[in-house]
């Protein structure tokens, strides 16, 4: 399929998308469920994704079948089904239980700017990503992940960092996420440099 994206998100076919803000460049893919969702710029999700209380950053590349903000069921309760807050499906009561809902919505997943979620990942309710991170297939992230720091496994732990330190702390001060489109047009070029020369090129603490 040729596609142009544009200021209108492009939404593949049988989504289901509740309370979803979208940035510019944005893409969902098929069968996604996004609830209370901020997609940032050039943010994009690719098939079966599931997605709940969640800010995107970005420029975040979320793969295949990746479930982000999956909600927690009432432990404390003495039953952990649903009919004690879906209360008008079973005829319980006239309204739902709205405060469980809100705990549930309280519990915000924030994902980064320039991320890579891999197939299949799940992010935990209320974790953070940080900018630059990666999150490997099939991992399970139940703790905030540092940015530009690799994680993988079941729990997700650090395998590796993307760039030395210092560079982390330029590409955070350079921002470059934030750029205009007509800049990251003219910049284009710069993206293909090594990661030395383009922090070399674009940081100055002035940018800070
Ligand atoms: C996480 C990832 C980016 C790491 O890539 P990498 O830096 O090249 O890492 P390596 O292949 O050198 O692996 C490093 C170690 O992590 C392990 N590892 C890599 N990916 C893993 C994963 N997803 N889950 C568990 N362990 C993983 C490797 O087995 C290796 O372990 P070892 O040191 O004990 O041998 C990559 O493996 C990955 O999961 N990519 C996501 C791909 C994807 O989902 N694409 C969807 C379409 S966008």
């Amino acid at each position: 399929m040729n596609k142009r994206l544009g200021k209108e998100p492009f939404i593949h076919e049988n989504c289901q998308l509740i309370n979803v803000e979208f940035g510019d460049y944005t893409e969902v893919g098929i069968y996604n469920y996004l609830e209370n969702v901020s997609l940032g710029d050039y943010s994009y999700t690719s098939r079966f994704c599931y997605i709940q209380n969640a800010v995107i950053g970005k420029f975040a590349n979320i793969a295949a079948m990746v479930r982000i903000g999956p909600t927690n069921h009432p432990m404390a309760r003495p039953t952990l089904h649903h009919f004690t807050y879906r209360l008008v499906q079973y005829g319980f009561a006239a309204a739902d239980d709205d405060k469980f809902f809100q705990w549930r919505a309280e519990q915000k997943n924030f994902t980064g700017n320039d991320t890579w979620i891999g197939h299949g990942a799940v992010i935990m309710p209320g974790v953070t990503i940080g900018n630059g991170a990666v999150v490997g297939s099939g991992a399970v992230v139940t703790k905030d992940v540092e940015p530009y720091t690799i994680v993988v496994g079941v729990p997700a732990k650090p395998i590796k960092q993307r760039f030395p330190a210092d560079v982390v702390q330029k590409l955070e001060a350079i921002k470059w996420w934030d750029w205009a489109y007509d800049t990251i047009r003219e910049r284009l070029d710069d993206f293909y440099l090594p990661i030395r020369e383009f922090v070399d090129k674009h940081y100055s603490p002035a940018v800070q």
